[in-house]
């Protein structure tokens, strides 16, 4: 049976990994400056992490949500304790798009109201309302343009002020720091009167944090770097360092009722395993403060590269601007120096998305590699 082709694939096959890199089946290394998408938090296959997934796997590796399952208190306990998000409660799932889905349906059933604001270039996702809340007409079904969502210009705080203040919206959803859509950020006094007019509209405030959460922009959240306080946060990617999980941090001012969410597979046993030993390690080796002093280095080195002409992004998760579209220099990268790095909506940006293990010497590495895969593409002269 053929695979549905959706996905336009890079001629390389990883087999195996380690840190910061990874293996294809001949035995070349390859540097992961992508994380399989922001998703490789720790590193690769890092020691501590196979115990606990191993270890965990040979126990129990599923029950259902019936029973208890002390696993979900622990890492509830831990992510409050490395967060800082005091009083949240956690609901678990499995992805990204599911966090946000159940995100959106709480603000609804909180609010009474069905109606979502989002913003340009944002992403949120591939399921009902998350899709919907994603500024991107092509991967919109009719099915799911059925939703009621507006999509206004980041920073237009008039905007959001008009749309609240008719009172049929139920979330305003955002994301701190733009992945998918190219590293773009709101100001603060953006962020903040937003999170203003939401309490002041019965809406709840939702931080999508599924990319820019976890350290990666070198506070636990993205959010954390303003002065907001989300009704709801949602998480994925970074949280199992590869095993999927997903969830929800909610503000005690939504009260849980029985069956208000719930899946089958969110919070199981081995992926409380895998979420528990990834913030273990990023307390155990400092990686917070690793994403920092790495980040510092990172932005020293490229700004010494006359052709990237802006630096966008916080933490480990940056984008290099440059004035031609940058395909052909991602292959050279992937293909002739071995390096993985992503792209984004905007053509342009060149995405850096590493574990947050990074050290000095990989990026020296990038840094020799793309003054080398730049004078082997063309770049259009005068490109704008
Ligand atoms: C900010 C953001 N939200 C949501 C999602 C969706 O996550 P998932 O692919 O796990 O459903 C993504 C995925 O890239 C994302 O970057």
């Amino acid at each position: 049976m053929p695979l549905f082709n959706v996905y336009p694939l890079y001629d390389v096959t990883p087999v195996s990994g380690k840190g910061v890199y990874v293996y294809d089946e001949k035995g070349t290394e390859y540097l992961d400056l992508y994380g399989g998408h922001a998703v490789i938090s720790i590193g690769h296959a890092h020691t501590d992490y196979v115990d606990a997934v191993a270890s965990q796997v040979a126990k129990l590796g599923f029950y259902s949500n019936a029973v208890q399952n002390p696993l979900q208190v622990e890492l509830a306990d831990k992510l409050e304790t490395l967060s800082g998000c005091k009083d949240y409660e956690l609901f678990l799932c499995n992805s990204g798009a599911e966090a946000n889905e159940n995100a959106l349906k709480l603000a609804s059933f909180k609010t009474g109201k069905s109606r979502v604001v989002a913003f340009k270039n944002g992403f949120h996702g591939r399921t009902s309302a998350a899709v919907a809340a994603t500024d991107n007409a092509n991967i919109i079904a009719p099915i799911n343009a059925q939703q009621k969502v507006t999509i206004l210009e980041l920073n237009d705080i008039e905007g959001v002020k008009a749309e609240l203040e008719k009172g049929d919206v139920c979330a305003v959803i955002v994301e701190f720091i733009q992945g998918v859509g190219g590293l773009d950020e709101g100001s603060a006094q953006f962020f903040e009167s937003v999170d203003a007019l939401c309490k002041a509209n019965n809406t709840m405030f939702i931080a999508d944090e599924v990319q820019s959460g976890y350290g990666r922009s070198g506070k636990f959240f993205a959010f954390q770097h303003y002065n907001v306080t989300p009704d709801v946060i949602s998480i994925a990617k970074g949280m199992g360092n590869g095993f999927p999980i997903g969830g929800i941090l909610i503000h005690p001012n939504i009260e849980a009722k029985f069956g208000m969410l719930g899946t089958t597979f969110g919070g199981n046993h081995l992926a409380c395993a895998a979420g528990l030993s990834v913030l273990n390690v990023i307390e155990k080796n400092n990686l917070m403060d690793n994403v920092n002093t790495m980040s510092n280095y990172f932005l020293k080195l490229a700004k010494t590269i006359p052709q990237i002409k802006k630096i966008k992004g916080r933490g480990l998760m940056l984008g290099l601007e440059f004035d031609f579209e940058v395909g052909e220099l991602r292959k050279k990268l992937i293909y002739n120096h071995h390096i993985f790095t992503g792209g984004a909506a905007n053509k342009k940006l060149l995405r850096i998305l590493p574990p947050l293990t990074l050290r000095k010497d990989h990026i020296n590495m990038f840094f020799e590699a793309l003054i080398e895969a730049l004078s082997e593409v063309e770049q259009p002269v005068n490109a704008s």
